[in-house]
């Protein structure tokens, strides 16, 4: 069985004013009815797969209940990180968990704010990748790069992607979020792949890697498992070994460090939805490129997101040109669509204005 590990501590600010430090983007329907994290879990349940592990901070817990049970879905059990330490000290606590639980199991992580169109694609990717991972390796999914993008991990391939078969390959080495120079230099050479941020590994191999790369994680994050405190079906890590834990992702503590890795390339649709402009794309632009969705009018606009989630306000956009808008009730955010990624700086400001 493969137990999926549902990661869903982040905050999305690239998406302001939708996304929200107490409601970030990935419980909010997006693109379509359902949410990101609703998407992801029902991507990952069915026959082969066990009830998901959640791990989740206290803020989100009820989110994550009410979403899962509107989903149908079995909530497996949920770990609350008593603060975000990033994803390697989730995934250790993952592991540990499990180690306890079901030491034989295969563990899927995911992100939960992806969007991953062809489910059945993906599932045969899982499929391949998982006789990998019985086999001891570190199952990455590798997606065509189409530009120098600096906020993805790269992996560089023993050969060549093979034509894209849903089949394991044998990778040379990780390299996680390059310089813009370095980025352009991967993508030119034809040898790597974008990483998925997806993972397929056994507990124990998972386990041996953190001992041998990143050692000094094991005793907090065993203790802050074996201290934790089961709450309201909840189990509620222990603050204070958690502490003691680094604050490093998995791709710098693990990933980047381990020579065990394959990746199991994969051609469908893969978006992070990590900006608007995303967003835009993958919600179906009308052929003038426009995509409305509330309260929302275009007239005459070209490449244009216009997007009311306010029952009080109504946007209309006349002759526009690449833009996006997005209205709130307490909230506007209008922007050029090529400057989708600096929302985040609009958060910043308003961070530091309190
Ligand atoms: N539970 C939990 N706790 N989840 C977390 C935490 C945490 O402390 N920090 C991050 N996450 C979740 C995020 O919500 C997201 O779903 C996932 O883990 C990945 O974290 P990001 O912070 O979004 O990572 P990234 O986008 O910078 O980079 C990763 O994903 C890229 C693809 O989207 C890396 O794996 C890259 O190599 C990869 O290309
Ligand atoms: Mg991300």
């Amino acid at each position: 069985m493969i137990t999926p590990v549902l990661l869903c501590g982040g905050s999305g600010t690239r998406l302001w004013p939708l996304s929200r430090k107490s409601y970030p983007k990935q419980f909010v329907p997006l693109v379509g009815e359902t949410t990101l994290f609703q998407a992801s879990a029902k991507r990952l349940s069915g026959a082969g797969f066990a009830a998901p592990l959640v791990l989740t901070n206290a803020d989100f817990r009820f989110i994550v209940t009410e979403q899962l049970a509107a989903a149908g879905i079995d909530p497996g059990a949920i770990l609350i990180e008593p603060e975000g330490r990033n994803t390697a000290p989730a995934v250790l606590a993952a592991a540990l968990w499990l180690e306890k639980t079901d030491p034989e199991a295969l563990m899927l992580v995911a992100p939960s704010d992806h969007v991953v169109p062809d489910a059945a694609a993906f599932r045969a990717a899982v499929e391949a990748g998982a006789v990998a991972a019985r086999a001891g390796q570190l199952v990455t999914f590798g997606i065509k790069p189409t530009h120098a993008e600096t906020g993805y991990g790269y992996l560089e391939l023993a050969g060549d992607p093979e034509g894209f078969a849903a089949h394991p390959l044998a990778l040379k080495r990780f390299v996680e979020k390059p310089d813009a120079a370095r980025a352009a230099e991967m993508v030119a050479a034809g040898t790597y792949l974008w990483n998925a941020g997806i993972f397929l590994f056994s507990v124990q191999t998972i386990l041996a890697a953190f001992r041998a790369h990143a050692p000094d994680l094991l005793a907090p994050v065993q203790a802050a498992v074996d201290q934790g405190r089961p709450d309201l079906g909840f189990l509620r890590l222990d603050p204070a070994a958690w502490g003691g834990a680094a604050d490093i992702s998995i791709d710098y503590a693990v990933m980047e460090r381990a020579d065990n890795l394959s990746v199991v390339p994969f051609a469908a649709g893969w978006s992070d939805l990590g900006g608007w402009d995303a967003v835009w794309r993958e919600s179906g632009p009308d052929a003038a490129g426009v995509v409305t969705s509330g309260a929302a009018t275009a007239i005459d606009c070209t490449d244009t997101l216009l997007r009311s989630e306010s029952e009080r306000l109504e946007v209309v956009g006349i002759g526009l040109e690449n833009v996006i808008a997005v209205a709130m009730n307490d909230a506007v955010l209008v922007a050029s669509m090529d400057r989708a990624q600096d929302v985040k700086k609009a958060v910043e400001a308003l961070k530091a204005r309190g």
